[in-house]
C-alpha cells in the first residue's frame, strides 16, 4: 500500500487548478443508465473512485470509451446484466446510484446493500422509500436490494433528511416515470444542480434542484447529451485551508466561489485574507491564526467534506474552536491521529474541542478515510519534520494527482510505492 512522505513545514504558494467534482461526476456516470444514446462526460477527476463506477456501469452492460479528454458512455438496449455485485459496491457506496436508473429504465435492479462504513452508518433507507413511493417493488434478500416497476408512476416523496445520494437516485428514477414527481425536503448541493443540468440536457423536465422542493414531469425516454463536469469544491477547499494554515498565498482556478461560501467566510473569520477574481478564489495566511467555531450542516451550511481539514487548521489557531459534526456519527477518526502530531482536542459526542495552538511535530500516522486523510496531508505540510503517513489509497478515491499539485506550490511530498 503506497504511503505519502511530507517533509515540514511548508509554505504552500502558487497557482492551482480544481479538478472535475468527484460527487458530482458519480452520479453523472450513473445517469448515463437512463438513455441508451451516447452521453459524453468532460472534466471526470482520473481518482480511484470514477474508475470503480466505470467498472460498475461496464458491468452493467455500458460501452465506454476515453475521447480526447473525455468519457464516452453508452447504455445501448435493455438485454443486460441489472446487478451491481457486492465486490463493486463494498469498495465505492456510490455504485447505489445506480439502483434508480436501472429500474427506471430496464424495469429491475439488484444491488448490494452498501453496508456501514468509516464514517457512520449510512443506511439507504431513504432510496428505498422513494423509490417505493414510485410504485418500485422492492425485496431485500441476501445482502442485496431488489427493485422491481413495469413503469414507475410520479408521485410525492418526502425525504425525513436532506440526502444527497437519495435525491440524486430519486432524480434520475422520476425522469422516466409517468407523470409528475413532488420531491420535499431534498438535499441542496451543487452536484445536485450539475445532476439535474446534466439530465435536461438529455431531456428531462426538472424544476427546483437546488431548492428542497424538487418537481420532475417524467419522460417516455431521454437521449444523449454532452456535459461538463462543475469543479471540486472539496478538492478546491482543502488546498484554500493549506493556503491559509501555512501562511502561504494560494490562488485556486476555475472554482465556483459561491459553492464554497461557509468555507471562505470561516477562512475569513480566523484571519486568511480572502480575494475572489475572475472564477479564481486568492487566499493568504498573512497574520496569526484565531479560533472560530464550525458546524456542519446540509448545503449551503458548512460542508462535513471539510471538516476533517478544518480541523488540522484549528490546531494552529489561537483559542479554542467548537467542531460539531452534525451530517456524520463517526466523523472524528483524525482525532487521535492529529493528537499523535502534537494537537491538543477532546471529543464529547459529535463536537470536538480543538485546543491551539498547539505546535504540530512530523509523525508516523494512519489514513483512516478520504477526507481524514487529506486533513493529516494538511497537518504534515504545517508541522516541523518528516510525516509518513500510510494508507493513502483513501486519498487516491478523491484527490486527482494531489502529490503533483501539492509539489507545484512548493510543498515536499513523495510517494513510497510498497
Ligand atoms: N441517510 C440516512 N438514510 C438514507 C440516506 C442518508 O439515514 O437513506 C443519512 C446518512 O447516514 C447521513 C446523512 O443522511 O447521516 C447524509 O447522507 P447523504 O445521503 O447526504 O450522503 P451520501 O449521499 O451517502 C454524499 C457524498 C459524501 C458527503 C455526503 C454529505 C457522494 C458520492 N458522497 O454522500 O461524500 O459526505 O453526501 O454531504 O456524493 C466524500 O466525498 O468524502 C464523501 C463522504
Amino acid at each position: 500500500m503506497d504511503r505519502f512522505r511530507i517533509q515540514g513545514p511548508t509554505r504552500l504558494a502558487g497557482r492551482v487548478r480544481a479538478s472535475g467534482a468527484k460527487n458530482a461526476s458519480l452520479p453523472a456516470l450513473a445517469a448515463c443508465l437512463l438513455t441508451s444514446e451516447p452521453v459524453i462526460l468532460g472534466r471526470l477527476p482520473a481518482v480511484r473512485d470514477i474508475l470503480t463506477m466505470r467498472r460498475l456501469l461496464e458491468h452493467l452492460g455500458v460501452i465506454t470509451e476515453d475521447v480526447g479528454g473525455a468519457l464516452r458512455l453508452e447504455a445501448r438496449g435493455k438485454a443486460h446484466d441489472d446487478e451491481a455485485p457486492y465486490e463493486l459496491v463494498k469498495t465505492m457506496r456510490a455504485s447505489v446510484l445506480s439502483l434508480g436508473p436501472l429500474v427506471a429504465r430496464r424495469g429491475h435492479a439488484r444491488v448490494s446493500l452498501p453496508g456501514g462504513c468509516a464514517i457512520g452508518v449510512r443506511p439507504i433507507d431513504q432510496h428505498l422509500a422513494g423509490l417505493a413511493a414510485l410504485g418500485a417493488d422492492i425485496h431485500l434478500e441476501g445482502g442485496y436490494v431488489e427493485a422491481r416497476a413495469d413503469r414507475l408512476a410520479g408521485g410525492r416523496f418526502r425525504f425525513d433528511m436532506p440526502t444527497v445520494g437519495g435525491t440524486e437516485n430519486l432524480m434520475m428514477a422520476a425522469v422516466l416515470a409517468r407523470g409528475t414527481t413532488v420531491l420535499d425536503n431534498c438535499a441542496r448541493e451543487p452536484e445536485i444542480v450539475d445532476l439535474a443540468r446534466l439530465l435536461v440536457k438529455m431531456g428531462a423536465d426538472i424544476e427546483g434542484a437546488g431548492s428542497p422542493t424538487v418537481t420532475i414531469r417524467g419522460a417516455d425516454e431521454l437521449g444523449g447529451a454532452e456535459h461538463e463536469i462543475i469543479p471540486d469544491r472539496i478538492e478546491g477547499g482543502t488546498y484554500l485551508i493549506g493556503a491559509a494554515m501555512t501562511g502561504g498565498d494560494v490562488t485556486l482556478e476555475g472554482a465556483c466561489p459561491g459553492d464554497l461560501g461557509p468555507l471562505l467566510d470561516t477562512l475569513g473569520e480566523v484571519g486568511a485574507t480572502v480575494d475572489l477574481a475572475d472564477g479564481a478564489i486568492r487566499v493568504r495566511g498573512d497574520e496569526p491564526l484565531r479560533a472560530a467555531d464550525v458546524e456542519t450542516a446540509p448545503h449551503p451550511g458548512f460542508p462535513t467534506d471539510l471538516q476533517a481539514q478544518y480541523m488540522a487548521l484549528a490546531t494552529l489557531a489561537e483559542g479554542t474552536s467548537h467542531i460539531q459534526e452534525t451530517v456524520f456519527e463517526n466523523r472524528f477518526q483524525h482525532v487521535p491521529e492529529l493528537a499523535r502530531m502534537g494537537a491538543v482536542i477532546d471529543v464529547t459526542g459529535n463536537v470536538a474541542r480543538v485546543y491551539g495552538p498547539t505546535p504540530l511535530s512530523g509523525s508516523p500516522v494512519m489514513a483512516t478515510d478520504l477526507r481524514a486523510s487529506a486533513c493529516l496531508v494538511l497537518a504534515a505540510l504545517a508541522a516541523s519534520g518528516e510525516t509518513e503517513i500510510q494508507r493513502i489509497y483513501h486519498l487516491d478515491r478523491g484527490y486527482e494527482r494531489m502529490e503533483e499539485k501539492l509539489r507545484s506550490l512548493g510543498a515536499q511530498v513523495e510517494r513510497v510505492a510498497g
